[in-house]
C-alpha cells in the first residue's frame, strides 16, 4: 500500500519533458510487449493457422492451440512480445511455467511460421510441439529488454529509466541527471547493447555467423568507421533513441537524420574540419544502401541493416 501510494506520488516525465516524452510514446521501443488484449496485432488477425510437421497451429482470438490431428492443446496468450516490425512471439503457461510459442506472427508473410530458434527443436509429442518452456532467469532477461519491472506486473515497453538511470527519483526530487548527451561513443554502445548486446558479449558468447547482423553494437564496433571516442559514429549519430522510426527500404531518410550527412561527416571533402581522406569512387549519396547491406537471416525471413560498414563486393563471405 506504502508502495503504491509513492509510486502514484511521482509526477510523470511528460508534464516537464515534453518533447521526449512525446516522441518516445509512439516507438516501437515503448511498445515492444503488450498484454495480450492490447496487441493490435491479435485484433487484428482474429483467425490465424499454420500447418507444419504434422501438426496444425491456430490462434483464435487471443487463444493459442496445436493439435496433432486427435488431441488438441490449448491456452490463452498473456504476452504479446515484438511492436510487429518483423513480427510478433507469444508468451503463455503451461502447468505453472512460462512457455515461448512454438509459432510467431510474421509480418512479411501476413502470417504465422515457426519461431525463431525454434526450427531445430524436437517436436516429437504435442506438448514439445506446444511451445519452449522458458527458465525464470531467461523470463527475466525476456522482461528486462522488452518491459521495465518485473512480472507478474512489469511496464510493458522501454521506458525512460532504463536508459536514464535515477529518473524515478529524479522525477519525486529533482535531483540533478546525468546527462547521456555527454556519453562518449564507446558509453552509448555500452548503453544500447543492454538491450542490442555488447561487442564483448557477442565476441565471447556467439553466434559467429549472419545471425549477429541483429547485434549491431557488436558489428559497428568492428567497422574501420568506428572510433570509441569519436561521437560522429555514436549510435545517437543516425537515431534519435527516443523515436527510433521503423525500417524501411528508403534506408538515408527514414530515421530523421540524414545518414548521408553523418557518413559525409567523415568522408566529406578535405574542408570539412576533421574529415578521413577517404571519399566514394562510386557515388555521392545513399551511402548505407551500398556500404550497409540489408542481410536476411535464415528462418527469420526479415531483414537486417548490417552495421559493420564497409565495401561489400556481391560474392564474398559475410565477416562475422
Ligand atoms: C517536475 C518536473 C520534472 C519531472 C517530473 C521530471 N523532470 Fe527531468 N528535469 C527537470 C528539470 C528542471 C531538469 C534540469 C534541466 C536543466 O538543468 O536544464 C531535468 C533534467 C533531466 C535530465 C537531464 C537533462 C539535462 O539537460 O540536464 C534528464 C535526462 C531528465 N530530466 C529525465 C527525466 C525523466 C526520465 C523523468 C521521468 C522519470 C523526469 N526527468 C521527470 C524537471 C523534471
Ligand atoms: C538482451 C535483450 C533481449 C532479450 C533477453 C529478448 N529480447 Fe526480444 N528483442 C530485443 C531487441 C533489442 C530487439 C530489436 C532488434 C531485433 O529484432 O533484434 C528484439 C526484438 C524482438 C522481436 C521482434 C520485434 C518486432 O517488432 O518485430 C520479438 C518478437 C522478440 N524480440 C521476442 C522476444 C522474446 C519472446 C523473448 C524471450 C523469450 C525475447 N525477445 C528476449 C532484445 C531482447
Ligand atoms: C533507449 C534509451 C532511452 C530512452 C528509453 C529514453 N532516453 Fe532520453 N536520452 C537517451 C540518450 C542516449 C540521450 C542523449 C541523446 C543525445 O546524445 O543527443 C537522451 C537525452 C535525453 C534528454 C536530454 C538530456 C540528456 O540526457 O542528454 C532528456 C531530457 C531525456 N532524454 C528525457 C527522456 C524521457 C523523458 C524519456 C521517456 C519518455 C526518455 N528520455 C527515454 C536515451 C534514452
Ligand atoms: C567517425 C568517422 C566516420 C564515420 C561517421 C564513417 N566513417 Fe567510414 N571510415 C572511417 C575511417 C577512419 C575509415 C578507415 C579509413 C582508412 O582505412 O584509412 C573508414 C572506412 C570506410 C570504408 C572503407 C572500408 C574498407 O573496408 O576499406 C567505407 C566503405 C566507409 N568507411 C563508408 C562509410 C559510410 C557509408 C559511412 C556512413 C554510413 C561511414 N563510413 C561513416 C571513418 C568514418
Ligand atoms: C531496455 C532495452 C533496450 C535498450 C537499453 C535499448 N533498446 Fe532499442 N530496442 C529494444 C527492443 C526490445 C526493441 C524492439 C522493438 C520492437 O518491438 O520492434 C528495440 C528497437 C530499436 C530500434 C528499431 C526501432 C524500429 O523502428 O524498428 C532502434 C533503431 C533502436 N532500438 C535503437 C536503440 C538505441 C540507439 C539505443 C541506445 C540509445 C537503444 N535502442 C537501447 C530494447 C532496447
Ligand atoms: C552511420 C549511421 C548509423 C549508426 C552509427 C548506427 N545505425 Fe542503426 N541503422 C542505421 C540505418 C541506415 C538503419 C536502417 C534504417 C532503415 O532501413 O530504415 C539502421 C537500423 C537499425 C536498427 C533496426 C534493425 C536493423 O538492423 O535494420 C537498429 C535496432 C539499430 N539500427 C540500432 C543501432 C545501434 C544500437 C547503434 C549503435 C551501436 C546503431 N544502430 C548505429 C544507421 C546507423
Ligand atoms: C552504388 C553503391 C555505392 C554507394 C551508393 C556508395 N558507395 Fe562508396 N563505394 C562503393 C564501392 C563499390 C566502393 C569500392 C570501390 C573500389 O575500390 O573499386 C566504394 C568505396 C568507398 C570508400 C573507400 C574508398 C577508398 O579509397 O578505399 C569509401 C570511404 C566510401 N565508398 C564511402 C561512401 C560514402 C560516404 C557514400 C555516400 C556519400 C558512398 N560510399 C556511396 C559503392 C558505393
Amino acid at each position: 500500500m506504502l508502495l503504491l501510494l509513492l509510486a502514484a506520488a511521482v509526477p510523470a516525465c511528460a508534464g516537464c519533458h515534453p518533447k521526449e516524452s512525446a516522441s518516445h510514446a509512439a516507438a516501437p521501443m515503448a511498445k515492444t510487449l503488450f498484454r495480450a488484449a492490447d496487441s493490435q496485432i491479435l485484433k487484428a488477425n482474429p483467425a490465424l493457422e499454420v500447418r507444419r510437421d504434422g501438426y496444425v497451429w491456430k490462434v483464435r482470438n487471443g487463444v493459442y492451440s496445436v493439435s496433432d490431428g486427435k488431441n488438441t492443446l490449448n491456452t490463452p496468450i498473456q504476452w504479446a512480445f515484438g511492436f510487429g516490425n518483423l513480427g510478433q512471439t507469444w508468451v503463455f503457461e503451461r502447468n505453472g511455467v512460462l512457455r515461448e510459442s512454438t509459432v510467431s506472427y510474421y509480418t512479411s508473410q501476413k502470417g504465422l511460421e515457426i519461431t525463431p530458434g525454434h526450427i531445430d527443436l524436437p517436436r516429437r509429442n504435442l506438448d514439445e510441439a506446444f511451445g519452449r518452456p522458458i527458465d525464470p532467469s531467461e523470463v527475466r532477461r525476456c522482461f528486462g529488454c522488452h518491459s521495465t519491472g518485473t512480472l507478474p506486473d512489469p511496464t510493458p515497453g522501454v521506458q525512460c529509466e532504463q536508459c536514464h538511470k535515477g529518473a524515478l527519483k529524479h522525477a519525486a526530487d529533482l535531483s540533478t541527471m546525468p546527462k547521456l548527451g555527454k556519453l562518449s561513443t564507446d558509453e552509448i554502445s555500452t548503453l544500447c547493447g543492454a538491450c542490442h548486446r555488447t561487442w564483448e558479449e557477442v565476441a565471447v558468447m556467439g553466434p559467429h555467423d549472419a545471425q549477429n547482423v541483429r547485434f549491431q553494437p557488436y558489428r559497428l564496433a568492428n567497422s574501420k568507421c568506428y572510433d570509441g571516442s569519436d561521437k560522429r559514429i555514436a549510435c545517437t549519430a543516425c537515431h534519435d533513441p527516443h523515436s527510433a522510426k521503423p525500417p524501411t527500404p528508403k534506408v538515408a531518410t527514414t530515421t530523421k537524420i540524414n545518414v548521408d550527412a553523418q557518413c559525409r561527416s567523415c568522408h566529406g571533402a578535405p574542408a570539412i574540419s576533421h574529415a578521413v581522406k577517404k571519399t566514394c569512387p562510386v557515388a555521392k549519396s545513399n551511402c548505407a544502401s551500398c556500404h550497409m547491406p540489408a542481410v536476411e537471416i535464415p528462418g527469420i525471413h526479415s531483414k537486417f541493416r548490417d552495421h559493420w560498414i564497409r565495401i561489400a563486393r556481391p560474392g564474398t563471405p559475410y565477416p562475422d
